[in-house]
């Protein structure tokens, strides 16, 4: 073969790698696991520690109750790892085959080491790559877009996202306006590449900055390390304004759902299932009546587990996974510090009634 046919053959066979002639690779979600710690903080429990009742937190916010983990010596990874272990169980999912893992939280064990990191050892996934993904609240529909893109480059065939949380490490329970809100857990789904349209389909995401003030932990970052005084001021808790944060909330999501659903021809009538960020009941209400769908398609879990962060949506995908079908239009929508927010469409890719 002469340089002409060098050439041809050369120039041929990188149009074929090139991966927008050859089949389009989508990011299939193909397993869900989950992990919440067995004990319970009611709101009988809260009334004894703050001026707080049942009824204030039931009807501002729609809590009943939130789990903790109570042993003092495990972090977010601890929930992480049994939330991986329930999916490679459930799903007989081998831990060696997975190529990466990113894991979503904004309760990390430590600033340094990577929680990935530290479970990625602890599952037995091998030397493969880890990292930490922090968006707030919406860390998981961040980590997700970020993982269906390693899959759609070509490169990575499995990727495990998972979203873990241990909220009461960072919860005031001197504060009641705050205490009540939060709880402990973490939820994990498998991507894998699939050429049927089928997966992660859409991803709106969105930050702007001016939140800053009014949902914050100010101290043991770099900008304001720990010393005696941020311990005495508890400023390593989580500091919330309210009210500023559930309008920006409510906004953004609807905004975020509607541009997400008018990108994709997306009506009240073809979308399954919608899973809100489950941070307070009015917002979740505010999002399903924007989106004009229907209560029976909200996934709703917050009287039971309250705010669990990142961890909020991969919960409720794994407690709904048996209603799940091939085919099931998704809209996730999520808002937190920052501001930060987004809404991500997805197709389901397998009938969850087959998984025991
Ligand atoms: O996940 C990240 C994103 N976060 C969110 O999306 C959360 C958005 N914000 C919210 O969900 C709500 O603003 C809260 C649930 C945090 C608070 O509800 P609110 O209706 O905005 O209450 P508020 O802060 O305006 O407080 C109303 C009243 C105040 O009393 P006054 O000033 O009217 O006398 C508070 O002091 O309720 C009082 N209050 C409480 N009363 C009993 C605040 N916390 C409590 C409490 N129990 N736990």
């Amino acid at each position: 073969m002469g340089w002409l046919g060098a050439f041809l053959v050369s120039n041929l066979s990188r149009l074929l790698c090139n991966t927008s002639i050859m089949n389009k690779i989508n990011a299939a979600i193909t397993a869900v696991g989950g992990y919440l710690p067995e004990d319970v903080i009611t709101n009988a429990d809260l009334e004894k520690l703050v001026d707080t009742n049942d009824e204030w937190i039931m009807t501002r916010v729609g809590i009943k109750e939130r789990r903790v983990l109570r042993d003092k010596d495990k972090g977010a990874s601890y929930l992480a790892i049994r939330a991986a272990q329930d999916l490679f169980d459930r799903h007989g999912i081998d831990p060696t085959s997975i190529d990466g893992l990113i894991l979503a939280t904004n309760t990390a064990d430590y600033h340094f080491p990577s929680t990935a990191s530290i479970v990625a050892h602890e599952l037995g996934c091998g030397d493969i790559f880890t990292f930490d993904m922090q968006a707030a609240c919406p860390s998981f529909i961040y980590a997700l877009e970020v993982g269906a893109n390693f899959i759609r480059s070509g490169r990575y065939t499995k990727i495990l996202v998972v979203a873990t949380e241990k909220m009461t490490a960072a919860t005031d329970y001197q504060d009641r306006a705050t205490c009540p809100l939060f709880g402990d857990g973490a939820g994990c789904v498998l991507l894998e590449a699939t050429e049927e349209e089928l997966g992660v389909m859409d991803a709106v995401l969105h930050s702007n900055g001016i939140g800053k003030d009014h949902l914050i932990m100010k101290a043991g970052g770099s900008a304001c390390p720990a010393t005696h005084e941020t311990v005495d001021n508890r400023w390593h808790y989580v500091y919330q304004e309210g009210q500023v944060v559930f309008k920006h909330a409510v906004v953004d999501m609807c905004n975020s759902c509607v541009e997400v659903m008018e990108r994709n021809n997306l009506t009240h009538e073809n979308i399954t299932w919608v899973i809100p960020h489950q941070a307070n009941l009015r917002i979740i209400d505010a999002v399903a009546r924007r989106m004009g769908v229907p209560y029976e398609k909200v996934m709703v879990n917050i009287e039971r587990y309250g705010n669990t962060s990142s961890a909020t949506i991969p919960i409720c995908l794994w407690e709904w996974e048996h209603k799940l079908k091939k085919g099931d239009v998704l809209v996730m929508t999520s808002f937190g510090a920052g501001f930060t927010w987004g809404a991500v469409y997805v197709k389901w890719a397998y009938d969850g009634s087959t998984v025991r």
